[in-house]
């Protein structure tokens, strides 16, 4: 199978220019003006941007979490990401307090294989460390291709480690070449602050945001980026939302440290305005939560000065039903929203159209930043000769507007009803086939690939 892309606008991270593209089998072949290769299928791009296929590192699919499972697994999970124009997402495995990595993974391989429509891989999250999971991690490094572990500094209980068992896991990873990644925030001031609201009859989702304020992220960030800087561990931190977490990663590289920082568009775009007494505000219930204004300005800010690296979403899907959960108390609603459908849109609009990001910071947050720091590129990330040939083909102008009715998640509302975003993702290639054309799905369940990765590049 041969596809011919003629006349597209092509956008790498680092380029920008009209020409043609070639693919053969699954594999970009060729590029250049007037290619003069016959294609099996030919695709006109003119007035189109060409760019590589979202590589999202940070969604939860079928995850077990807060007594229900998030509601898009890796078909309808990876079909929905495909059709925002993200080719490959990074899940997350999550170790059972107890029990063995090795197990997670099996448990992870049977929500995937077979089912998966787009490409994935895993990082795994180490939520109980010792002797055995430190042996573990190195056979996952060494043979799996999974490189990246995660870390949570709360949710005590059931995800949280302590800072013992951390700066051991940093270690352990420092040597064989990991990476440590990071759910920032403070657990236990959390948790009070949860008690304390519970306790006085405070129970609306207002009550979530005001649980975490901004110090508990601001804090632990700069925790994390101390632990790093003790072990010599490369280090992510997930979905940071503020300017005093940015900070702890600015004053990190005060003394010549690199930390990868990831934030999402709902941190860019919403603020805590969404948390309102009604119930509402639980389709924003996530963590940590919207910020203020002046956060999103750090952010946006932090996108230009190379201090946030990636766009993720933090895709955690709940149905209206489930959100209810917690309709009587906010701490019993499941924390999360979904959003893996709508990051490549969502940033294009807000950021490119509107003058805040260039074209190519767009394609290095959203897939080549993603495939250095978790060990995928060039095969993923780029639009290079020899790269998977995981295409989009964006309609820059095309006006729409998110809806629950027409979006692909599995999910009966939206977070983001009723905005109007300008720029549109056409058509999709994953690794040569055609994934997404008018408006439908080309490819079935199974059609993705576990990506093995290779250990972390240090520096992008
Ligand atoms: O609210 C969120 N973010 N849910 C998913 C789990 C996590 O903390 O990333
Ligand atoms: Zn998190
Ligand atoms: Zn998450």
């Amino acid at each position: 199978m041969s596809v011919l892309i003629k006349n597209g606008r092509i956008v790498t991270a680092a380029e920008d220019y009209i020409a043609d593209l070639y693919i053969e089998d699954d594999k970009i072949a060729a590029i250049g003006a007037n290619l003069p290769q016959k294609a099996d299928k030919e695709v006109d791009a003119t007035g189109k941007l060409v760019f590589p296929g979202g590589i999202d590192p940070h969604v939860h699919l079928d995850m077990p979490f807060m007594g229900t499972f998030s509601s898009d697994d890796y078909e309808t999970g990876t079909r929905a990401a495909l059709f925002g124009g993200t080719t490959t997402v990074i899940d997350f495995i999550l170790q059972t307090q107890g029990d063995s990595l090795r197990n997670a993974l099996k448990t992870w391989q049977k929500k995937s294989e077979g089912k998966a429509i787009g490409d994935y891989s895993y990082h795994m999250a180490v939520t109980d460390f010792n002797d055995d999971v430190a042996k573990e991690v190195v056979e996952f490094i060494e043979e799996e291709g999974i490189t990246s572990f995660k870390t949570f500094m709360a949710y005590k209980g059931a995800l949280m480690i302590d800072d013992g068992q951390m700066v051991q896991l940093m270690k352990v990873l420092k040597k064989h070449g990991g990476l440590i990644t990071v759910h920032a925030t403070n657990g236990d001031v959390i948790d009070s602050l949860i008690a304390k609201h519970r306790a006085e009859g405070k129970l609306s989702p207002l009550y979530h945001y005001l649980s975490q304020p901004e110090v508990t992220e601001a804090e632990a960030s700069a925790r994390f980026t101390d632990m790093l800087h003790y072990t010599g561990c490369p280090g992510y931190i997930v979905h940071l939302t503020c300017e005093g977490a940015l900070n702890a990663v600015r004053r990190a590289g005060l003394r010549n440290q690199k930390v990868f920082v990831e934030t999402c568009p709902q941190y860019l775009l919403v603020d805590a305005s969404v948390y309102e007494e009604d119930f509402e505000g639980a389709k924003w219930v996530m963590s940590p939560p919207t910020r203020e204004k002046k956060d999103q300005k750090a952010l946006w800010a932090g996108l230009q000065q190379n201090l946030v690296n990636v766009v993720g979403t933090d895709h955690c899907p709940f149905t209206w039903e489930q959100k209810l959960m917690g309709k009587d108390d906010f701490s019993k609603i499941p924390n999360g929203h979904p959003a893996i459908e709508h990051r490549m849109e969502l940033l294009y609009s807000e950021g490119v159209k509107k003058g805040r990001i260039s074209l190519s910071k767009f394609v290095e947050v959203t897939a080549t930043n993603p495939a250095k720091i978790f060990g995928m590129y060039p095969k993923k990330g780029t639009i290079a000769i020899g790269s998977d040939a995981d295409v989009v083909v964006f309609d820059p102008d095309k006006k729409h507007t998110i809806s629950k009715d027409t979006h692909h998640m599995n999910v009966d509302y939206s977070s983001y009803e009723g905005w109007k975003v300008t720029g549109k993702t056409e058509t999709v290639f994953l690794r040569g086939q055609t994934a997404i054309e008018n408006g439908e799905c080309h490819l079935e369940p199974g059609s993705g690939q576990f990506v093995k990765r290779g250990k972390t590049s240090y520096i992008i």
